[in-house]
């Protein structure tokens, strides 16, 4: 089977959304004032079971791709989550790992290690208490997050990489003592800039905090030099400190878009395959998968999907794409 290549784009990642549900409540994501109690989630039987993602991460690897991370909403809130990684684990050749929140790390990290995880991404927006309960809007401290990494290390989840979106005036002050902080620990911290994905988050251009900003402002402090991608494709672009005590990146998806590298899938949890974090619209496989659809029939829709991609979408926003119908980040997965 040829890989699957459009545009010079080979599709080499795929991330799988386990659930559309949150235990926290980010304003950049999942705000309350939408997603509050009378919010309809998924219902149980239209979210893909563990044995249909693994069928169709199988055909996945089998068309080329190479790397399988677990998202959600928050992954972790899925039960019985690491049967799931145990199943993917024995896809051959395949790097399995997972973006969460890291509040239910303490609980998980050893099973999904003895799962078969091989490394994780831990999401933290500031270190300062107030600060990040503001922006996971359900007072969850800041402790229990670094509990949760401290447990990730422990159970040998390296390297572990910790997320942080960056929004104006809101946790601009938290990038010194992050980076500070992280490279202390010898965790890869990467910036995030904040982008308009969604149609619930009310992203303004001037809430963004560019790469090019962070970077000359830790550079004040702890001198970095560029560092070469680790692949094709990368989103984070790399630094590393002149001293050698570490990296840090930045994702800079809305000062310097990255589409033409882009060779990411995302599948939501109820089926839906997004070529583009910023889609309109997703191609179902949960009906092929639930009507008897042959392993050659769902090759041969994933090969027309990703044949007719086109997206670009860093590329081309504007005042004119921001306020177009977009899938929720927590249906997706980032
Ligand atoms: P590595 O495997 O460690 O390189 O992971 P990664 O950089 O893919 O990690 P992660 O999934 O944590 O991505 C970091 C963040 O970058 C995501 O949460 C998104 O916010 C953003 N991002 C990732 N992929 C894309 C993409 O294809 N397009 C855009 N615009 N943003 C992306
Ligand atoms: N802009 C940038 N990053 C975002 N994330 C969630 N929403 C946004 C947004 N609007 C990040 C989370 C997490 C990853 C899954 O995506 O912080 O690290
Ligand atoms: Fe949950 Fe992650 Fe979205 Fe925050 S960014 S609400 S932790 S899915
Ligand atoms: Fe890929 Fe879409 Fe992100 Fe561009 S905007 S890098 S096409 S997911």
């Amino acid at each position: 089977m040829p890989l699957l290549d459009t545009l010079n784009r080979p599709l080499r990642d795929l991330r799988i959304s386990v659930t559309d549900r949150c235990n926290f409540r980010c304003v950049y994501c999942m705000p309350k004032e939408i997603f509050g109690p009378e919010y309809q989630f998924l219902p149980r039987d239209k979210v893909l079971t563990f044995e249909e993602i693994t069928r169709l991460a199988r055909l996945f690897a089998s068309v080329g791709v190479k790397k399988i991370r677990l998202t959600g909403g928050e992954p972790l809130v899925r039960k019985d989550l690491p049967e799931l990684v145990a199943m993917l684990s024995h896809i051959p050749d395949m790097e399995l790992t997972m973006t969460t929140n890291g509040s239910l790390l303490p609980r998980f990290a050893s099973q999904l290690k003895k799962a078969g995880l091989k490394r994780l991404t831990v999401s933290l927006d500031s270190l300062d208490n107030e600060i990040f309960k503001a922006m996971n809007d359900v007072d969850f401290p800041v402790e229990k997050v670094l509990e949760g990494m401290d447990a990730a290390k422990a159970a040998g989840l390296e390297p572990i990489k910790v997320n942080m979106v960056v929004k104006r005036g809101v946790n601009e002050q938290s990038i010194l003592p992050m980076a500070r902080f992280f490279r202390e620990k010898g965790f890869i911290l990467r910036f995030i800039e904040y982008m308009d994905v969604g149609q619930t988050n009310g992203w303004r251009t001037n809430d963004v905090v560019s790469a090019k900003e962070i970077i000359s402002m830790l550079n004040t402090e702890m001198p970095l030099e560029p560092a070469d991608p680790n692949y094709r494709g990368e989103v984070a672009e790399r630094w590393r400190y002149k001293d050698g005590s570490g990296e840090v990146g930045v994702i800079a998806s809305v000062t310097q878009a990255f589409c033409r590298d882009c060779n990411r899938s995302r599948l939501s949890a109820e089926g839906q395959l997004y070529t583009c974090l910023f889609a309109v619209k997703g191609h179902d496989f949960r009906d092929l998968l639930r009507n008897g659809a042959s392993d050659a029939d769902i090759l041969q829709k994933i090969e027309t999907v990703w044949g007719k991609r086109a997206d670009r979408y860093s590329e081309i926003r504007s005042e004119n794409t921001i306020p177009l119908p977009k899938v929720e980040m927590s249906h997706i997965g980032g």
